[in-house]
């Protein structure tokens, strides 16, 4: 399909933006390199989406952080980041490669040890934090398999406090949730979570864009006090 020239420009400003204020950082790079080799799909998010993912999480002074989906644990690593030396994030994952592509990444960046992750399907590892009464998160980062998201919302409640901010990427997949016919699985599942977003009375939450080579976005979320 031709590229748009809209598309177009939005790709060179998210290329102008990364240059100014992403600078590249070799582990990261590297992060990004071996997932590839690995055979990982390339679905992580952008230079620029990651670097948003850490001022929010510095924005609200996060020191635990909860993310559901790893990959090869590039967001895990913007996130991760973000908290410091002495913050903890959790980060959830089914594929057994992925787990091991991404301790590998993480232990490079020096990262590894403010990070635990937790193998197997999220929705039975959530279950099961919310049955322990796990200590809540300030952030929560929703990237898994987009069927849950709903689902995934609904721990995303239980597991936070007042003044937390859950997060979700893909929630806009170029557009087609902004159809009015209906979509595929995956877009269908999206508009159920973006309506029960906004329906919800205890948060105030946002969609922001995001530049890629089909256009997304990050739902933004902030449990109110
Ligand atoms: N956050 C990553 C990208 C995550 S891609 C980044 O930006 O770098 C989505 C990930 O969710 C994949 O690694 C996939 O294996 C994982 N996943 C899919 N369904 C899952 C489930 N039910 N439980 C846990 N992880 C799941
Ligand atoms: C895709 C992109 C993602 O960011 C993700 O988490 C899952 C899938 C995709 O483009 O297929
Ligand atoms: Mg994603």
């Amino acid at each position: 399909m031709k590229m748009s020239a809209a598309l177009n420009t939005l790709l060179a400003i998210d290329n102008y933006i990364e240059r100014l204020f992403v600078p590249r950082d070799p582990a990261f790079e590297q992060a990004l390199d071996d997932a590839r080799k690995a055979g990982l799909p390339k679905i992580h998010v952008s230079p620029n989406q990651g670097k948003l993912l850490y001022l929010l999480a510095k924005l609200v002074r996060a020191q635990r952080a909860l993310e559901i989906g790893l990959l090869g644990g590039y967001s895990t690593m913007w996130l991760a980041k973000a908290l410091g030396p002495k913050g903890r994030l959790v980060s959830l994952e089914v594929d057994e490669l992925c787990v091991r592509v991404a301790r590998t990444n993480l232990l490079r960046a020096k990262l590894l040890s403010r990070i635990e992750i937790r193998h197997g399907d999220a929705r039975a590892t959530l279950r099961q934090m919310v049955r322990n009464r796990e200590r809540p998160f300030d952030l929560v980062f929703i990237d898994a398999d987009k069927p849950s998201y709903p689902l995934y919302l609904d721990y995303a409640i239980k597991l936070t406090h007042p003044g937390s901010l859950i997060l979700a990427d893909n929630v806009i997949r170029n557009g087609d949730v902004a159809r009015h016919d209906k979509g595929d699985e995956w877009v269908e599942s999206i508009k159920k979570f973006n309506k029960k977003l906004a329906a919800n009375p205890k948060l105030e939450t946002i969609i922001v864009p995001i530049t890629r080579k089909k256009i997304d976005g990050l739902a933004i979320a902030r449990v109110k006090d």
